[in-house]
């Protein structure tokens, strides 16, 4: 189950546009508009085992990030927050299973054709699968090795990183596929003024004397809400944080870097191009990821108020 890419093992269920349909109904035609032209927005969420069941992390983060990606986009959403909160919840309860990865999606449907979507009827499906950690149990454990990309990250001027859209993922797939043919596990993007920007699909972080920073939103990422958690652990940790840019060079000579997000969690990279980074240990990311450990399994009433059971 670890690992960046996953077989899809099915279960029951599917929210799809309004009601659960049995998983291998939930269909679309060959021409759906949002299949050709990328013009699709979609969350990636998480629930974990808890005291009290199953627990969806900061799912009202995750689906107002959804709602903004596709105001950015004028794409017309026929469901609010509520109604996603509860299809969330319902799809979780259906399938029965505690542990999964949960993916919202919104897309231009059938019928027509063109580069203007705002006509297109809106589809919505939430899909469930279960998933290990993004980038490996033994990557979150020793580190992964990531290669700084031939491939700018794409900027604000051309496609809004800070909206989830599936083509923003053309971009990421091309860096993921150099690293991965290279013999790294991720790359590291830059952005178009060549600071560092973020991992195809993960925020990165650098510590270096104590210090943690990670770019601003101007650097053109996604704001993740892993990343947005960490910022919080830290502080809590009585840690120095910046939300600064940095650059390649400070990518090897910091002490300890790492990437955040959903699929990933907080996976330590312990080599950039050959140059290995800090001692090898990860001293502030063992604090970091035991926080983050605690607050996904509800170990801890400080994080209480990211939780969301089912009942
Ligand atoms: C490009 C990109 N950056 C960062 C992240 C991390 O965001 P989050 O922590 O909200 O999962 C993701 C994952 O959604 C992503 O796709």
């Amino acid at each position: 189950m670890d690992g960046s890419m996953v077989d899809l093992k099915p279960l029951r269920w599917i929210w799809m546009d309004g009601k659960l349909v049995p998983w291998d109904d939930a269909q679309v035609h060959v021409l759906t508009h949002g299949l050709h032209y990328g013009y699709a927005v979609f969350e990636g969420i998480r629930c974990h085992r808890t005291d009290r069941g199953s627990a969806v992390f900061r799912l009202d983060e995750h689906l107002v990030r959804f709602l903004e990606s596709a105001r950015i986009y004028r794409m017309k959403m026929p469901f609010d927050l509520a109604t996603l909160r509860r299809a969330t919840l319902d799809l979780v309860a259906a399938n029965g299973v505690i542990e999964a990865y949960l993916r919202p999606i919104a897309f231009s449907g059938y019928g027509q054709m063109g580069l203007d979507p705002t006509q297109s009827t809106t589809r919505v499906a939430i899909g469930m699968w279960e998933w290990g950690a993004y980038l490996g149990a033994a990557g979150v454990e020793n580190g992964v090795r990531a290669t700084v990309s031939s491939w700018a990250r794409m900027d604000s001027r051309s496609l809004p990183p800070q909206a989830k859209c599936a083509a923003n993922y053309a971009n990421s797939a091309l860096a993921k596929m150099e690293a991965v043919h290279a013999g790294y596990d991720e790359a590291i993007l830059l952005n178009a003024q060549g600071l560092v920007a973020e991992g195809p699909g993960e925020n990165i972080f650098r510590v270096k004397h104590g210090v943690v920073s990670t770019p601003p939103a101007s650097s053109g990422i996604l704001r993740g809400v892993t990343r947005d958690s960490v910022i919080r652990f830290v502080a809590d940790e009585g840690l120095e944080f910046r939300r600064n840019d940095f650059t390649r060079e400070e990518l090897f000579t910091s002490d300890e870097l790492f990437y955040t997000g959903t699929a990933a969690g907080i996976t330590p990279i312990r080599e950039v191009d050959g140059r290995p980074i800090g001692s090898g240990s990860y001293p502030i990311v063992r604090r970091l990821q035991a926080r983050y450990d605690d607050a996904i399994h509800g170990r801890t009433p400080l994080y209480a108020e990211w939780l969301t059971y089912g009942s």
